[in-house]
């Protein structure tokens, strides 16, 4: 019988308990991605309120990465020391943190301007780059002490349109048959496992596009299982359509369950799943119906990052999220309830 409140070895990382908080952009970062005071209190808080293990906000690994503003980046071994910094935050709590490493956009640099290529008018040695820039981001990580990294390739940021066939339309080594279409992750894989060696390194990955031929929940299997072949470490199971509003305890929690369940019964590493999870005994009943290892929370703890100590002391309180959206237009993608409740 699994307990979301036991200590669990998710490939080499010890956690206290299978609660995950999964990566939630803050849009709080220096324009060179340094890491600024407001991140510190951030996640010195998340820490506090007892999950078992932080995934940051989206990390890029690119300057030249305009997709948002105010993104973390592990671009330049002169930030390694903030990084170490914010590491240290949350280890103090006996908590590991991994770093989600991630591309909004691929951008060429024009006449000395720089525009957006997508996937299929990149050149080769182009996707060579972006896999070297997803390497030397991890081999930093790992430099500043972080437990794992997680390559993003959800929610049609660069890799995941890359992997999916309404976007990548190549003819080369790089498109075509889904094992072309997901050998960019593989290589960034392969090439984080050989130079930042110990590092735990998971994946975030689509269950499905959710858009006309788009990638689908068999095609998002098949990848899955080559990147368990691969080694991966544990893949955490999301979708487009990320955060479905209206999610209420009990009525509609845990929307991408039917598929991470299937993703769990075909690989040999760990799965964690996001979306929705708003209650202790639907998150158990999740971990005892199925394989699925982990649970994975954002707005929950947006909306009361303590809520996993909440929980601990009382089993049946319910997430005060009400799955409004509204933090996605904030300031540092703040819960709008927060500042009420201070009063
Ligand atoms: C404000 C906000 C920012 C987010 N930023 C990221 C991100 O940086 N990377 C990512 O993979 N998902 C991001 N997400 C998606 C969440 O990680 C999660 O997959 C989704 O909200 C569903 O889980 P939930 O019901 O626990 O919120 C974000 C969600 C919100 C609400
Ligand atoms: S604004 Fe607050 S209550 Fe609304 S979805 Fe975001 S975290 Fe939940």
């Amino acid at each position: 019988m699994k307990k979301v409140f036991e200590p669990v070895e998710l490939n080499n990382i010890d956690l206290k308990n299978r609660l995950v908080r999964s990566a939630t952009w803050e849009g709080i970062a220096g324009l060179d991605g340094s890491v600024t005071d407001k991140a510190y209190e951030i996640y010195e808080e998340l820490a506090k309120g007892g999950v078992g293990a932080i995934i940051t906000g989206f990390t890029s690994v690119s300057l030249h990465d305009y997709y948002f503003d105010a993104m973390m980046r592990l671009i330049d071994d002169a930030l390694i020391p903030q990084y170490k910094k914010l590491v240290d935050v949350i280890h103090k709590e006996d908590t590991p943190v991994i770093a989600q490493l991630a591309l909004g956009g691929y951008y060429r640099e024009v006449n000395g301007r720089y525009e957006l290529v997508e996937p299929d008018d990149m050149t080769e040695e182009e996707i060579r780059h972006v896999i070297r820039q997803f390497i030397e981001a991890a081999v930093r990580a790992k430099k500043a002490g972080f437990d794992g990294v997680q390559i993003h390739a959800a929610h049609f940021f660069f890799l995941s349109r890359f992997i999916s066939p309404v976007h990548n339309h190549r003819m080369d080594a790089y498109g075509g048959s889904t094992e072309n279409r997901s050998r960019i992750l593989l290589e960034i894989l392969e090439g984080i496992k050989k130079e930042a060696g110990d590092l735990h390194v998971t994946v975030k990955i689509n269950s499905s596009d959710f858009v006309d031929g788009g990638l689908e929940e068999d095609e998002s299997l098949l990848i899955c299982k080559l990147l368990d072949q691969a080694g991966i470490d544990s893949i955490e199971v999301s979708g487009n359509g990320t955060s479905v509003a209206g999610i209420k305890a009990h009525v509609n929690e845990g929307y991408f369950v039917p598929f991470a369940a299937k993703v769990a019964e075909a690989v040999s590493c760990p799965v964690i799943v996001v979306g929705g999870f708003r209650s202790l005994d639907t998150m158990e009943e999740v971990l005892n119906k199925t394989k699925i290892e982990m649970i994975s929370l954002s707005r929950p703890l947006l909306r009361e990052p303590d809520w996993p100590q909440k929980l601990r002391e009382n089993p049946t309180v319910i997430s005060k999220c009400i799955s409004c959206n509204r933090c996605y237009a904030t300031p540092c993608h703040k819960c709008i309830f927060l500042e009420r409740d201070k009063r």
